[in-house]
């Protein structure tokens, strides 16, 4: 073990270490144990995760320095130990009486390749318990290759939220994200700002589909996440009087949905909203102009036409409330439609997001 506690201090000292993972443990009293870096306020921790056998899991920070003699510590309590870092891989198995058997191994082709260029926030060579959940990665930590497209546009939200960290207050976040659906990006906010940034967030998620909400309530009391809460309701009726998000997210909710959310942001005083629109239908059955009529006559023409009004019309209602309006694509230029590939639904929600700040 001594050969390999050099190996997993060194990865950690030299950036390489992408995690460790503990598993069987003897006594049965931690189901799953993690180790790996992150940055709290620019300092590099190893952050300690503890899944208990009711599901909860325990978060502990500790000091780079020595690291790998506390983890090798801990590894003695586990039947197996697997250690993943970019130039090695390792698995430690150990019987009840102390039996140990090591075997080295390298990394996978793309364990610790992250896409040329792109200052992801998500690593793609790592694991994280709440994709894995959602069903974005397998138990490995490799994404899925269809949800390759998910986890980039995941990141690419997670940079944006980091842009507009300076217009939130320092700590004591509250977000709302209404029409939440499966909740991806508030699992993926509330990790970066806890765990990443080091904030305390609260985050509210709505959506009216019951069992969607009964799946990502389960799942934050699996992860232990206990500032992430899921409400099952109409947001038309259901938002609770006289509270004030700080960040109001919307994305994709259907229809006047999206108007509803702006609506409710701009009266609440929210001070950054990040809405990505969805199937405008509203606009296109009031579309009457003859001058466009030879847009309007074809029907995907008019649906587009009419999504562009509508965005138009939602970012100068938020500039004459005072907002500052930028719209931008959150997705990869390579999920744009520049590469549209055919097999895609046209209704896809990932095609024409925008973004709005305060
Ligand atoms: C296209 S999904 C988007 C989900 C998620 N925000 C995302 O981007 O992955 C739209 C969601 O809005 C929800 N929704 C639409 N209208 C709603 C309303 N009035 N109240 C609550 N939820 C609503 C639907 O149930 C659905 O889950």
């Amino acid at each position: 073990m001594k050969d390999l506690t050099e190996k997993i201090q060194n990865a950690v000292d030299t950036g390489a270490l992408l995690r460790v993972t503990l598993s069987g443990r003897f006594d049965k009293t931690v189901k799953k144990c993690s180790y790996a870096v992150k940055s709290v306020r620019g300092k590099n921790v190893i952050a300690c995760e503890k899944l208990m056998p009711d599901g909860k899991a325990l978060h502990a920070n500790l000091p780079t320095g020595g690291c790998a003699e506390i983890i090798a510590a801990e590894s003695a309590c586990y039947k197996q130990t697997d250690v993943s870092a970019k130039d090695f891989t390792a698995v430690v198995l150990r019987s009840k009486k102390g039996a140990l058997h090591i075997k080295y191994g390298k990394p996978a082709a793309d364990a610790s390749v992250k896409p040329e260029g792109k200052n992801y926030i998500l690593d793609p060579g790592v694991r994280y318990d709440f994709l894995v959940m959602l069903g974005i990665q397998d138990g490995t930590g490799r994404v899925h290759d269809k949800k390759q497209s998910k986890f980039r546009q995941i990141n690419r939200f997670l940079q944006i939220v980091g842009d507009v960290m300076p217009s939130l207050p320092e700590d004591g976040i509250r977000v709302w994200d209404l029409c939440c659906g499966k909740s991806y990006l508030s699992f993926a906010v509330y990790y970066y700002m806890t765990y990443v940034l080091g904030k305390s967030v609260t985050v509210f998620c709505v959506d009216r589909k019951a069992d969607v909400i009964a799946e990502c309530a389960g799942y934050a009391e699996g992860l232990g996440w206990d500032g992430l809460h899921f409400i099952c309701g109409d947001i038309f009726k259901c938002l609770p009087e006289g509270e004030r998000p700080d960040l109001m997210l919307s994305l994709h909710a259907c229809d006047t949905a999206t108007d509803m959310v702006l609506s409710e942001a701009v009266k609440r005083g929210a001070r950054v909203i990040l809405s990505s629109p969805c199937c405008q239908h509203e606009l296109a059955s009031q579309i009457e102009c003859r001058e466009l009529s030879y847009v309007t006559r074809e029907p995907i023409l008019k649906q587009k036409l009419s999504a562009i009004l509508t965005d138009a019309l939602r970012c100068r209602l938020l500039y004459a409330c005072g907002y500052k309006v930028t719209t931008l694509e959150f997705i990869d230029p390579e999920d744009t439609e520049k590469s549209y590939d055919p097999r895609r639904k046209v209704s896809d929600p990932g095609e024409a997001p925008d973004v709005r700040a305060r």
